[in-house]
Formats: C-alpha cells, sequence, structure tokens
C-alpha cells in the first residue's frame, strides 16, 4: 500500500496505490489522512488532484475488514477531513469509486471521471448501508430522489449518468491526471463550491416516502438493508446533518454485524473465488470461434450468450426447417431484449448478423469450440458427437449441456476424449449466471481451464461438479421436491408449503415453480429411468402428470388456473387425485417448513461434498443461488446450515 504525493506546479497529485482494488483498509485511511494533513500545511500547494494506481479508483471500504472491530481513522472522519482541507481536493475517478470509494470522492470538493468509469453506493448488496455518509452527503449532493435510486439499490451508475444526476463535476477521456490537473487549475480562477455537508436538501412529502417504502419491500423480498437505508436517506432529507451522520453510523455498525450481512459477504467472496479454483494450473485455450447444436430452449440461449460476448456462432439443425426455427429461437431472444430496452436495433442486428445457421457439419470444419444442445436422449447424442469427432478439427474443444445424462456415456467412442467436457447452462441460459462444469475422467486440465476462461468470457459463474445424476444442482432440487412432497403427504397443504417457501425469500415455492416449468420434464426423466430397470418410487408428481396435468400449460397441475390467468388456485381436481395419499399431520409453522426443506438441501450438499461431487460447500451455494432463485441473503444451503 502507498500513498504517494508529487507536483505539478502548485497542483499536488496523490496518488493511492493499493491492489488489488485501492480498498481502503486501515493503512489507506492512515495513509490519506497524513496526505490531507501535509498538503495543508504547503502553503505553496494550491488543489490537490485524488488519484488510483491500477485497474480502479477507490472500491469501497476493504470488506475482509468487516468482521473486526473498527480501527481509526475511521472512514467517516476522514471523509469529514477531507472536506475541511484548505485545498480543493478533486477526485479523478477511473474505473469504480463504490461504497467508500465514492464516499471519499464526496469528500473531495469536485469529481471528475473518466468516460468509461463507474460510481455508485453498493453497500446494500452487502447487507449494509454506506457507513462514511453515503446516506447523507449523496441527497445533498444530487438530490433524494437520485440517493434513493442510488442507495437502495446498489446498482453502479456510469459516468454519463452520474453526470446527469449531478454524482460527478465532468466527464474527461484520455489522460485522467493530466485532464484532473487542468481541472483543478481552472477551480482555481473560480469561487469554489459550497462543501457538500453545508448543502441543503429537501425532503419529498411523506406520501412520497411512504411508496419508496412500499416498493422497496416489495423487491427485496425479506432483505433488511434496503429500507434501512431508505430510514437513513430520510433522516437525512429530514434531520441536521449531524443527527443523520450519527443515524447512519449505527445503523451501518449494526448491520455491519447481522446474520444478513455475513451470508451477503459470504456469497461475495464465493464468487470471486470461484473463477479462480487452486487446483486449476493449465493454460486455457483461446477461443475465438464457436457452435451449437441444436438451436431448441437451451442451445439458443447459449448461442445468445456466446454472441453477448462477441463470439461468432454457427448454429446447427437438424433440417432447414428447424434452422429456421432455431433461428426465430435466437432472434426472439434479441427483439425481447430490444423491446426491453437491452439492446439497440442495430446491436440486436449485429447480433444475428454474427450467427452461421445450417445443417451441414462442415460449417464446424475450423470452430474452436462446439456445444451441443440437442434432446435429452442419449443414443441422439451420441450420434452428434460421432459426426462432431468426424468433422471438427482434432483440438477443437467439445461440449455437452446435458441435464441428467452421464457424460462418460455421451463420450464414448469420440476421438481425442481429452477435449470433451460437459457445460451446464441454465435456462434462459443467455440470463441465467451459473455454468456447471462437468470434468469427465478422461477431460485434459486445458479443457477443463478453457470451460472456466469461457465461463469469464460469458461473466457465468463456474461451478465444477462431479458426475452424478442431476450434478450439483438438479441432485438437490431432486430433494427437495422429494422433501416438499414428504410434508404433502404429511398433511401440509401444498399452498403453505410455497407460502413458507416464498417467505423465505424465494420468487417462488416449490409447487408453483413446477407448475411454470411442467411436471413432465422430471415425470418423463423418472420414468425413463423406470424403464431402465432403475428402482424409481413413484412421486405424487406422477400421479399429477398421469391424470394430465402438466402445470400451467394443461391449466393445471399442483395448482388450478382460470384461463389467461397465472395466479395458483388451490385445486379440488388435484386434492381428489392426492386424497389417498395424504394422512393428517400436524400443523407445520412457516419456520418449521422452511427448515424442514432447506436442512433437507443442506443434507444433500453435504452427500455431495463427501462424494466430491461438488469442491466446496461455498460451490454448492453459489449453484443454488445462481441457478435456482435460493435467497442470495441467506448465504446459501450450505452456509444457513451452518457452513
Ligand atoms: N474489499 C476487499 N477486497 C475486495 C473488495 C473490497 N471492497 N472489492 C474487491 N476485492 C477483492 C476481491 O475479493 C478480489 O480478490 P482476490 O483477487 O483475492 O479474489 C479482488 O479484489 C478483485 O476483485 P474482482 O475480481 O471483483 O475484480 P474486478 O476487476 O472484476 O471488479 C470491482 C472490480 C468492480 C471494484 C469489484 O471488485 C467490486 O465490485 N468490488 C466491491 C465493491 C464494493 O462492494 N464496495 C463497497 C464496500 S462496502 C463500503 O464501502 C462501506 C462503506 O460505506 C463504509
Ligand atoms: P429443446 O427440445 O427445446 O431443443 C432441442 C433442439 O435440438 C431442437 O431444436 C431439435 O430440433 C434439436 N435437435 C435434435 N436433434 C438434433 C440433431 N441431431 N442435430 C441438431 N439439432 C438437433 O430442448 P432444450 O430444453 O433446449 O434442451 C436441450 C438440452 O439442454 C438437453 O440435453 C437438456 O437436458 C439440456 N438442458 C435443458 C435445460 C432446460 O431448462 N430446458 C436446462 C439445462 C440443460
Amino acid at each position: 500500500m502507498s500513498v504517494t504525493i508529487d507536483r505539478d506546479g502548485e497542483v499536488a497529485v496523490v496518488t493511492v496505490d493499493n491492489p488489488p482494488v485501492n480498498a481502503l483498509g486501515q493503512a489507506l485511511r492512515q495513509g490519506l489522512w497524513d496526505a490531507v494533513e501535509t498538503l495543508d500545511s504547503d502553503p505553496s500547494v494550491r488543489a490537490v488532484v485524488l488519484i488510483c494506481a491500477g485497474r480502479t479508483f477507490i472500491a469501497g471500504a476493504d470488506v475482509t475488514e468487516f468482521g473486526k472491530p473498527p480501527v481509526p481513522p475511521h472512514l467517516p472522519d476522514l471523509v469529514d477531513r477531507l472536506e475541511q482541507a484548505t485545498k480543493p481536493w478533486v477526485a479523478a475517478i477511473h474505473g469504480s469509486a463504490l461504497g467508500g470509494g465514492f464516499e471519499v470522492a464526496m469528500g473531495c470538493r469536485f469529481r471528475v471521471a473518466l468516460d468509461s468509469a463507474s460510481v455508485g453506493l453498493p453497500e446494500v448488496t452487502l447487507g449494509i448501508v454506506p457507513g462514511a455518509s453515503g446516506t447523507v452527503r449523496t441527497p445533498r449532493l444530487a438530490g433524494v430522489e437520485a440517493a434513493v435510486e442510488l442507495v437502495t439499490t446498489g446498482r453502479p451508475v456510469k459516468a454519463a449518468k452520474a453526470l446527469s444526476m449531478g454524482l460527478v463535476d465532468a466527464i474527461v477521456s484520455g489522460d485522467l491526471r493530466a485532464e484532473a490537473v487542468a481541472f483543478a487549475r481552472k477551480t482555481l480562477v473560480q469561487p469554489l463550491p459550497q462543501p457538500i455537508s453545508a448543502r441543503p436538501v429537501t425532503s419529498p412529502d411523506g406520501a412520497w416516502w411512504d411508496d419508496q417504502r412500499k416498493a422497496i419491500a416489495r423487491r427485496a423480498r425479506g432483505e433488511i438493508a434496503p429500507l434501512r437505508a431508505l430510514d437513513c436517506l430520510r433522516m437525512a432529507a429530514e434531520k441536521p446533518f449531524a443527527e443523520a451522520m450519527a443515524h447512519e453510523r449505527a445503523t451501518f455498525l449494526e448491520l455491519r454485524a447481522s446474520d444478513q450481512a455475513a451470508a451477503l459477504r459470504h456469497i461475495f467472496f464465493a464468487e470471486r473465488a470461484a473463477p479462480k479454483p487452486a487446483h486449476l494450473e493449465a493454460k486455457p485455450r483461446e477461443i475465438h470461434s464457436t457452435a451449437v447444436i441444436g438451436g431448441g430452449t437451451m442451445g439458443a440461449g447459449i448461442a445468445a450468450a456466446l454472441r453477448e460476448a462477441g463470439l461468432p456462432v454457427v448454429l446447427i439443425e437438424r433440417d432447414a426447417e428447424a434452422v429456421e426455427r432455431g433461428l426465430a429461437n435466437l432472434r426472439s431472444i434479441f427483439d425481447g431484449a430490444v423491446k426491453r430496452g437491452k439492446l439497440t436495433e442495430a446491436q440486436a442486428r449485429t447480433r444475428m448478423e454474427g450467427v452461421t445457421a445450417g445443417s451441414d457439419y462442415a460449417l464446424l470444419a475450423d470452430t474452436d469450440l462446439v456445444i451441443e444442445a440437442v434432446f435429452e436422449d442419449l443414443s441422439v447424442k451420441r450420434a452428434v458427437f460421432a459426426r462432431l469427432g468426424q468433422t471438427c478439427r482434432a483440438d477443437a474443444i467439445l461440449a455437452t449441456n446435458t441435464s441428467y445424462l452421464d457424460p462418460r456415456l455421451i463420450a464414448e467412442g469420440l476421438p481425442n476424449p481429452d477435449r470433451f467436457i460437459g457445460l451446464h447452462f441454465f435456462s434462459p441460459a443467455n440470463v441465467m449466471k451459473l455454468l456447471e462444469i462437468v470434468p469427465t475422467p478422461t477431460t485434459a486440465p486445458g479443457t477443463l481451464a478453457t470451460g472456466f476462461a469461457l465461463a469469464r468470457q460469458l461473466g457465468k459463474i463456474p461451478v465444477q461438479a462431479g458426475i452424478c445424476d442431476g450434478f450439483i444442482g438438479n441432485r438437490i432440487l431432486k430433494r427437495y421436491r422429494a422433501e416438499a412432497e414428504t410434508l404433502v403427504r404429511d398433511g401440509t397443504p401444498i399452498a403453505a408449503i410455497d407460502a413458507a417457501m416464498r417467505a423465505y425469500g424465494f420468487a417462488m415455492g416449490p409447487f408453483e415453480a413446477q407448475d411454470l416449468g411442467g411436471l413432465d420434464i422430471a415425470y418423463l426423466q423418472r420414468e425413463g429411468a423406470r424403464a431402465a430397470g432403475q428402482d424409481v418410487p413413484e412421486t405424487l408428481g406422477d400421479i399429477l402428470v398421469r391424470a394430465g396435468r402438466k402445470g400451467q400449460k394443461t391449466g393445471g397441475g399442483w395448482y388450478g388456473y382460470a384461463p389467461g390467468d397465472r395466479t395458483p388456485k388451490p385445486s379440488d381436481t388435484t386434492a381428489g387425485l392426492l386424497a389417498g395419499r395424504i394422512a393428517a399431520g400436524p400443523t407445520l409453522t412457516a419456520e418449521e417448513i422452511a427448515s424442514r426443506l432447506t436442512s433437507a438441501m443442506a443434507a444433500e450438499g453435504k452427500a455431495i461434498l463427501a462424494e466430491g461431487i461438488a469442491l466446496k460447500p461455498s460451490d454448492i451455494d453459489l449453484v443454488e443461488v445462481h441457478g435456482y432463485g435460493y435467497p442470495r441473503w441467506r448465504g446459501g444451503p450450505m452456509f444457513a446450515a451452518g457452513g
């Protein structure tokens, strides 16, 4: 860590260098404090530029210090000290100014950002509120509405938006240091603006705050920090600066010690550890060209994800008609993105132009990576890989997206099986962040490393999984659903189970989710296993599917649905079909139901770890949070069960 001072005439340049992200650990806080003191007492200095070395401006408080007692100088005091500096400080922002980093920037008299930079207050995503005046200075800098958006969502904003919101004073391009020094010089001939803490703030009326509260409560679904942040912002808008600061600090310290903050920190570090497991030593292969076999739900989603990463895609389907359907699937993904404002028409066109579609495998002769996403049928997949073995380069990486089939059987007979690997995407593949990476015993270390590198390229979270029925995620899902059915058999109403899991933080309960996705997929998989001679006991879901109740698409499954209405209603037909299987049992509370189901998930997770299917508990937590909607603020089933 270093804080160095050099000079450009009467402007001093303070450079912070604390790799990797210039987090505000104690030593950096002290270093900055000392720099303010030094420069205040140097009469030859008239203005100061604060700039950072490395990939980013200060990315926030040092999260690794959060489990420990705070050590002075405390960050709010440092921000105050900066604001009271006798010379104007200019924060020169590149990369991200986040959390404490943006708070330091607000202690400066001016903020100049590189056009590629972003700023934000992501504290609520760590289960806390800003702790160094983020809730108090931001409304004074940019108004209450902007502050509420920034603080309660935790979403950073890009430089252009930050300028329009009043969060930064200028955007520059090119040489940030030179531009910031020039900006600092200009400020010397103009009257200085007031320090932010002295600026006025106008509070909206009570009804506005109530509306915000309702909207945030709906969105946050059990998460504490966003609502507590709103309380801090209201305090900042209605009370004197010092009182609001005291409230913010107390809230910050309280939440920092909360279970939710611990869970969110656990996921934060798990996400950052996931792409770089210790055993991954081989060099990944570079991927410049890709192909997807099968343009259905998954194939189209995977192709969209590859295009989003800028990779050209060849899409192979069975025949001309299927090629057209595959292209239409892909087009509808991009059209949807245009409608939601995520892509411009021109970007959508470019995405489509990067796709070559056909049914001729000769198109794959020079492809670096092929991902198969055809029907979940061993013989169909084997036939595809036989052709890939004949047509692709001997060093092309060949991957399967199978959900349940044994990748070893799919790869049987493939020449150079060391380049074969499972890459299990989640639906919709262009949206869901999880990628299960499934090596076989013959997969080469370089192929495995390429799977991880691809995940990085696609912005996915990679988790390595061993081979078993359902890998990590679907195996736990099966256990979760089985436990939910056990509760139903023991007399707990279906709707009570769904409500309990929603109250726990899932967007949907297990039965609503099955009705949405369709009960037939899992049913067909069970039937397949039965046909193969496995002993798979009859499930309640089997009874429903056999009676034609496959979920919303058939007008009913676990629940009934009125035509055109997706609201689940308890169904007499379902009750009648299952009546003989349901015993009268004790009434469980919502907490007891959630505990039964999450404990079942954790128990399966333990078994998965014992068998070496998952490498570490936090990988299982990432799978559940990013693939199955487990509430992030609960930290995942393994964390919730005590690690
Ligand atoms: N504290 C400690 N370590 C941090 C950190 C932080 N705030 N932010 C990132 N790191 C570490 C990561 O764990 C990782 O470590 P590793 O190399 O040992 O795994 C390393 O820095 C690099 O991080 P990324 O892989 O995330 O790097 P990227 O370049 O992809 O992203 C970033 C950079 C956008 C700055 C991203 O790291 C990020 O979003 N960081 C978190 C920012 C944040 O949440 N700040 C608020 C903190 S809370 C706060 O400030 C409270 C205050 O109000 C009092
Ligand atoms: P789908 O039925 O929507 O699409 C399959 C596509 O493959 C169809 O378009 C079909 O025409 C094409 N196809 C079949 N045989 C082919 C061949 N020989 N050559 C070229 N194309 C061929 O199925 P979906 O849901 O996309 O699933 C595909 C694979 O992804 C399966 O292995 C499935 O288990 C897996 N998967 C599915 C998930 C889901 O949620 N749907 C999630 C994760 C994996």
